[in-house]
């Protein structure tokens, strides 16, 4: 089905996949956090796990139900989900990174509710560490796939993440192309140059692009 060959280069591999906003707390019932529904890195767990791959799903907080046959680990802040991918970084054949990880998280966390005061209330933000980066740095087998949503300089933003991240490939869309909805029209950028671009299309048949895209890198790389 879905012009997905019997014998995908997929099987057996193990994929970690991260989907998903991250949330930074402010106090006990405050966070920080983004628009993103997860559905991208959740129609890519899926597809990845229908192509016979063993597939990890690490996830900030989402509306959307565990794809089947995947196994799900739940994580609330950038640095969760940091701490989640690293333990099973080295294990990975394939890292997927589809999470919207927030860059900043509040310096403190009230142990209290804040109260409010006679107001303006600032809040000193500081860096999350960069999954992503992180894991380029450390890679050896590993095959890394990153995103980026941009609003201006597609082009030349998704190039420098992809070298800045030593990615293998970086699916890049317009941020208003793909936040929240169903569907995305993303272009791939591989290292080494090759571009390919798509139409928009829904997210479940991108996952299969990106899918395919793995599986011919991953041919490439054991010839
Ligand atoms: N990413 C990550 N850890 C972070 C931030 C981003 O792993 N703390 C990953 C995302 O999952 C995505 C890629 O890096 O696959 C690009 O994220 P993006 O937000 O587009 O890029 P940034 O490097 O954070 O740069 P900026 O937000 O300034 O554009
Ligand atoms: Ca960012």
């Amino acid at each position: 089905a879905d012009g997905i060959p019997d014998d995908f280069p997929l099987k057996g591999k193990k994929i970690l996949v991260t989907a998903g906003p991250t949330q930074e707390a402010l106090d006990p019932v405050r966070y920080f956090s983004n628009h993103s529904s997860g559905k991208m890195g959740y129609a890519i767990a899926c597809a990845a796990s229908r192509t016979g791959a063993e597939v990890t799903l690490v996830t900030g907080p989402t509306q959307l139900e565990a794809p089947q046959g995947v196994s799900v680990v739940q994580v609330n802040s950038a640095r969760d989900m940091y701490e989640a991918v690293i333990k099973r970084f080295e294990a990975a054949d394939v890292v997927v990174k589809a999470a919207a990880v927030a860059d900043y998280r509040p310096e403190t966390v009230s142990g209290q509710k804040i109260k409010k005061g006679d107001g303006p209330l600032l809040v000193k933000m500081v860096r999350n560490p960069d999954i992503l980066t992180e894991i380029g740095a450390r890679k050896t087998h590993q095959l890394l796939v990153g995103f980026a949503a941009e609003t201006e300089n597609l082009e030349e933003n998704a190039q420098r993440k992809l070298e800045k991240k030593r990615l293998d490939l970086l699916v890049a869309n317009r941020a208003e192309d793909g936040f929240g909805k169903d569907t995305n029209k993303v272009t791939f950028f591989f290292a080494g140059g090759r571009r390919q671009a798509f139409e928009q299309m829904p997210k479940r048949r991108v996952a299969e692009e990106i899918c395919r895209a793995i599986a011919g890198l991953l041919e490439t790389s054991v010839l």
